[in-house]
């Protein structure tokens, strides 16, 4: 006991004396031009070199019990370190030197005599560059390494990392050994973060959410760059900024033009921008993902899952599973309990050995191998239960997704996400026991003393066991393709189940940040005003709106509607996202539509889009709305068929949007409303005479905004020369009796035919009398030429307007 008090304060003493040391050896040591034969020691001056600004020095800093070589940046109290030489290996002692050799190479000199190579390069002098950058130079002056070029898990103002390049997180805190994160540039610009030790797949990023991998490659190899105040931008080969990944709290750092800023991979898997201000502590200025920890793919280890304990994440063990490590509960969990034999017999299979655990609000980001849409929890329990392959499934918005073992990225979080139930597969007390080996034990062979009954048993057991090879090696064969073939599925969606699990809730407060407040309106509709966003998850751009004027309904009733809505998949319908329903707020997200409005496309003058464009456009309106009033699970009357209400994607493919939203409005659509629907000038005539509203009023929305695509015109025009003018409708049926059609697209080469033949389609489409109007399914065989038009009669005496 006295000789542990007694070393305990013979390191005591030795740790004052190297704090001593560490503040006589603070003079700087001039490092603008380092020469050859230069030396540094670990414990005696110097140390270190310094930068010219004294704010970066490179040299030996304590690592652990012994020393390690890198670049920190200065600061009174804690320095940080922003680079490690070698960094995997082990520290080395106070005997170490660092030394530019007089051959000109740049090496640590280990105490037995050993060297280990910093750089490989024959360098005729060094420096400390103020930029944080350490370089050695050849006889020319021309820079022919630099710590730059190989970064840990820090980017300094001015450094950039190439497509292909990695930040690598550190251990701890303390120890800058390679750790469990790591940041991947990409071709397409954008930078992805992973757990270590994973392939760059989508199922493994926590960051973005759902990347591209590469099918945007940019020209010329994009980069990763920080620039001296503190913006982080993607560019281009020739320097061009094409992505800016600045995060959520731009505006507020400001810093003067002494102010360091650096990017960190931390070691909890969390990217964070910092700025240095000389003096004063280091200001988180930015962070990706956007939450602190749970966020992190891998955080915790297998088996265990993410919470937030104090605000800060902690990892618990899955029911049934406990720590590998007490100490270190980030390393993960391991079972508890003994695995039974799995006979594999449907329903009863695992039944006696294994029970079913229910753990509540678990988020898990993991591919599921199997999914289906259930309707009770208990189905999905049960599944699993019955499943040799299962070891644990989730219940999620109806859908059952089971997974095997082991289990990642489960976190459990009660803010702003559906309460997910998660059930698991666990061993139950009788089995434990048990001998689990006891089930695998083969029969013992009963022994004859006939020699001859011993050969053929010989025999017979290796051809058996040739036999048995020969098929455990097909079935494995056979078992693999079937996985890969399962995940290649799983990884284009072909179980379109990623579908409507995507649907998702969102809570007010994340909309609202998303849409920074609700500032950038998008339009107004008659249902609320919708809002530009983005997902701070993927940068992916969206649409929120914010419904008004709701019938008053339940949670319950909204939530069936809305998911019905989500259940549609068309190309030519907006696609709902998700939605928020929290108190009397109703929101839902929609995917952004770049470009805009037909309305703004046809009316707005700029740049009209060409005659075969406008017959794509008519084809595509046509088919969405057949969609909805044919082919969806429900038919769904739109009820506002308009240019506002057609919304154009990145690619110029129309989409309809706001549908379905009519029946929350109104519940009972077979009914008669008298209230007002739909738009002046688009709405059917029965809605002003009581009748029961049916598809055909879209229909006849459809024919006026055909006859709008067709002519680029407002369906009422006041600003026209002749009078005869004002209503399309009516002076394209004055047209189309007279034979000059022509007059309709003045000054534009057209396909004679094809003008007919929609011309008349739109006629047939607004005819006063419901029944005269076709069904979507013909309109769209007649505008695909497969079916005949014949000539409408006039569509009104008096058309409606
Ligand atoms: C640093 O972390 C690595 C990996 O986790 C470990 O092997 C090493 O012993 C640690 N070094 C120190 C000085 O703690
Ligand atoms: C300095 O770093 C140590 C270890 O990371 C930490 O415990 C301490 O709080 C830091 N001090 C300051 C002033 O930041
Ligand atoms: C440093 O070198 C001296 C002399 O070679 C030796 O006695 C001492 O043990 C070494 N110290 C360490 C920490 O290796
Ligand atoms: C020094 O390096 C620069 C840049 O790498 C190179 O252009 C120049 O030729 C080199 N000079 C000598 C003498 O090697
Ligand atoms: C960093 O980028 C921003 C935006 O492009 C620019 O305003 C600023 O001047 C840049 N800073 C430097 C030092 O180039
Ligand atoms: C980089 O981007 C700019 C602007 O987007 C573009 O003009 C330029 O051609 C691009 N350069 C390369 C090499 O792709
Ligand atoms: C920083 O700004 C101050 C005043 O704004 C100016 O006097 C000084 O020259 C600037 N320093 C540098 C390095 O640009
Ligand atoms: C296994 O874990 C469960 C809960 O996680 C616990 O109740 C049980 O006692 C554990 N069994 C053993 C043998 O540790
Ligand atoms: C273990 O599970 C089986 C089947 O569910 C059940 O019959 C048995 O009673 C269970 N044993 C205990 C101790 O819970």
């Amino acid at each position: 006991m006295n000789t542990l008090s007694a070393s305990a304060i013979g390191i005591f003493l030795l740790l004052l004396f190297l704090c001593y040391v560490g503040r006589t050896t603070e003079t700087q040591v001039p490092a603008t031009n380092i020469t050859p034969g230069s030396l540094l020691h670990p414990a005696t001056y110097p140390t270190h070199w310094s930068s010219s600004s004294g704010q970066f020095a490179f040299g030996f800093y304590k690592q652990g019990s012994g020393y390690a070589v890198g670049i920190w940046l200065v600061d009174a109290k804690n320095n940080t370190v922003v680079w490690t030489a070698n960094r995997d290996d082990p520290p080395v002692t106070s005997n170490a030197t660092l030394q530019l050799t007089a051959q000109s190479k740049f090496v640590v000199q280990t105490e037995q005599g050993k060297q280990k190579l910093i750089a490989k390069a024959i360098a005729s002098s060094a420096s400390m560059l103020d930029s944080g950058n350490f370089v050695l130079y050849n006889q020319t002056k021309g820079v022919i390494w630099q710590s730059f070029d190989y970064p840990t898990d820090t980017m300094l103002g001015g450094q950039s990392l190439p497509s292909g390049g990695q930040l690598l997180s550190s251990s701890s805190d303390t120890n800058h050994s390679s750790g469990r994160f790591r940041l991947k540039m990409q071709d397409d610009g954008e930078f992805s973060l992973y757990p270590e030790f994973t392939t760059d797949t989508r199922r493994d990023a926590y960051w973005p959410s759902d990347i591209y991998l590469g099918d945007k490659i940019v020209k010329g190899k994009a980069y990763l760059y920080l620039n001296k105040t503190g913006l982080l931008v993607s560019k281009n080969g020739s320097n061009s900024v094409i992505s800016s990944h600045y995060g959520p709290y731009s505006g507020d750092s400001v810093g003067s033009n002494q102010t360091i800023y650096r990017a960190t991979l931390d070691p909890d898997g969390v990217f964070r921008l910092y700025a240095h201000d000389k003096g004063s502590e280091s200001k988180k200025v930015s962070q990706w993902p956007w939450d602190d920890g749970c966020e992190v793919k891998g955080y915790c280890g297998f088996n265990s899952y993410c919470t937030f304990n104090d605000d800060k994440p902690d990892c618990y063990c899955l029911e049934g599973f406990d720590f590998i490590e007490p100490d270190q509960r980030t390393l993960g969990c391991k079972r508890n309990f003994s695995i039974a034999e799995c006979r594999g017999e449907k329903g009863s299979a695992a039944a006696p050995y294994y029970n079913m655990v229910t753990m509540l609000d678990i988020q898990w980001e993991d591919h599921a191998y199997f999914g289906a849409y259930m309707e009770h929890q208990e189905e999905c329990s049960d599944s699993c239960l019955a499943d040799c392959n299962c070891w644990g499934a989730l219940y999620e918005n109806g859908n059952c997704l089971k997974q095997g073992m082991p289990f990642r990225y489960v976190s459990r979080r009660v803010e702003g996400f559906s309460a997910n139930t998660m059930f698991l597969k666990v061993g139950n007390i009788t089995h434990k026991n048990r001998n689990p080996n006891d089930v695998f034990m083969p029969l013992p062979i009963r022994s004859t003393s006939n020699k001859a009954v011993v050969t053929i048993i010989v025999i017979t057991s290796v051809f058996t066991l040739l036999l048995c090879s020969m098929i455990a090696i097909s079935c494995h064969l056979i078992y693999k393709i079937r996985v890969l073939r399962l995940q290649r599925q799983m990884e284009t969606g072909n179980l379109g189940l990623n579908e409507e699990v995507a649907l998702r809730r969102f809570s007010y407060s994340e909309l609202k940040r998303a849409t920074n407040g609700f500032k950038q309106e998008l339009g107004k509709g008659s249902f609320g005003a919708v809002y530009k966003g983005s997902l701070y998850k993927s940068r992916r751009s969206i649409a929120v709106k914010r419904l008004e004027k709701l019938v008053e309904e339940g949670e319950r009733e909204f939530q069936a509607e809305v998911r019905a809505i989500g259940k549609t998949h068309h190309r030519n319908l907006v696609r709902l996202l998700g939605f928020c329903a929290e108190g009397p707020k109703r929101l839902l997200v929609y995917e952004y539509m770049s470009n805009g409005s037909l309305g703004k496309l046809i009316f707005g003058g700029e740049k009209r889009p060409d005659w075969d464009e406008r017959v794509r456009i008519a084809l595509d309106i046509a088919r969405g709305i057949l969609y909805l009033h044919e082919e969806c699970e429900a038919p769904i009357i739109h009820c506002d068929i308009k240019p506002q209400n057609i919304l154009m994607d990145e690619f110029w493919t129309a989409k309809i949007s706001d549908f379905g939203l009519a029946k929350l409005l109104m519940p009972d659509q077979t009914r008669t409303f008298t209230g007002i629907r739909g738009t002046r000038g688009y709405v059917a005539p029965e809605w002003h005479k009581n009748t029961p509203i049916s598809v055909k009023a879209d229909v006849y929305s459809y024919g006026v905004v055909l006859l709008e695509v067709i002519c680029c015109r407002r369906n009422i025009e006041i600003s026209v020369s002749v009078p005869e003018e004002i209503l399309l409708s009516s002076w394209t049926y004055n047209c189309f009796v007279a034979k000059e059609l022509h007059k309709l697209v003045p000054r534009e080469i057209v396909d004679k035919n094809v003008l007919e033949n929609m011309v008349k389609v739109a006629l047939w489409c607004i005819q006063d009398e419901p029944a005269l109007r076709p069904t979507m399914k013909s309109v769209v065989l007649m505008l695909e030429g497969v079916t005949d038009v014949a000539i409408p009669p006039c569509p009104t005496t008096s058309i409606s307007m």
